[in-house]
């Protein structure tokens, strides 16, 4: 049986101060039975892993250098996430991907890179709005999928997550139905289970792109979709943990 994550992504957004006010907010309320992990901007991580190393709530990065150390200006290591006291880094986003031309082999080896620290890489794969009307949504997942599977042993998805986020559904308020996210989740789980089948029948799949406290149950509630990645709806912590309650 697999357990269910709820992970926030909070993008670059809010300040010092909202991100602590967020987090108190979290910490009080109430969460059901998912596993919380909060994903802030890279500078409150210290920060925000201090008011979180008492607490089962998991501090996340939401992205990480492909390298170990060394002249790489504006990139933070594995190792650093680590000592801010990181459990999980989101690596492959949508928006690295298409604002900051991340290839799938990057990706790749910012997940490699995850996994040789101890990190769980929370690897994100989707379609773009163009590539679901062409019916090219598997063979965009599939190679995504791919690049990380080139340059990692299939043994490394039992320390990983992934987050299915159709591109088209990220930010838009367009959630993907629940029929839509179960048959790509499905597919994702199919593919690895080529790889190794108990590894896939483990491996936490979330679903990310819109999701809120209004449909959160419905796309929790199938099969393959083991919690949510969410990020508008993560800024609010009475949002954030009535998704979690969806469960
Ligand atoms: P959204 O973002 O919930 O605001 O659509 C999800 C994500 O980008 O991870």
């Amino acid at each position: 049986m697999r357990s269910c994550l709820i992970a926030g992504n909070w993008k670059m957004n809010g300040s010092l101060q909202s991100a602590i006010e967020l987090i108190e907010g979290i910490r009080q309320g109430d969460r059901g039975q998912a596993q919380l992990a909060v994903c802030p901007p890279a500078v409150y991580l210290m920060k925000i892993g201090g008011m979180l190393s008492d607490s089962d709530i998991a501090l996340g990065a939401q992205n990480v250098c492909d390298q170990e150390a060394g002249a790489y200006t504006g990139e933070v290591s594995a190792g650093m996430l680590r000592e801010c006291g990181c459990r999980y880094v989101i690596v492959g986003h949508s928006e690295r991907r298409s604002l900051y031309g991340e290839s799938d082999q990057l990706v790749a080896a910012r997940f490699a890179m995850a996994i040789a620290a101890g990190l769980t890489p929370i690897l994100c794969v989707g379609e773009t709005l163009q590539e679901r009307e062409q019916e090219i949504t598997e063979k965009v997942v599939a190679r995504q999928l791919d690049a990380v599977l080139e340059s990692s042993a299939i043994g490394d998805f039992a320390k990983a997550v992934i987050a299915y986020e159709p591109v088209w559904a990220i930010g838009t308020g367009k959630v993907a139905t629940p029929e839509q996210a179960q048959a790509v989740h499905a597919f994702i789980r199919g593919k690895l289970a080529e790889a190794d089948d108990g590894i896939a029948q483990q491996l936490q799949i979330l679903y990310g792109g819109s999701m809120n406290p209004s449909n959160a149950a419905e796309l929790l509630a199938q099969t393959d979709i083991d919690g949510g990645l969410i990020g508008g709806a993560s800024l609010k912590a009475q949002d954030f943990l009535a998704i979690a309650q969806s469960i």
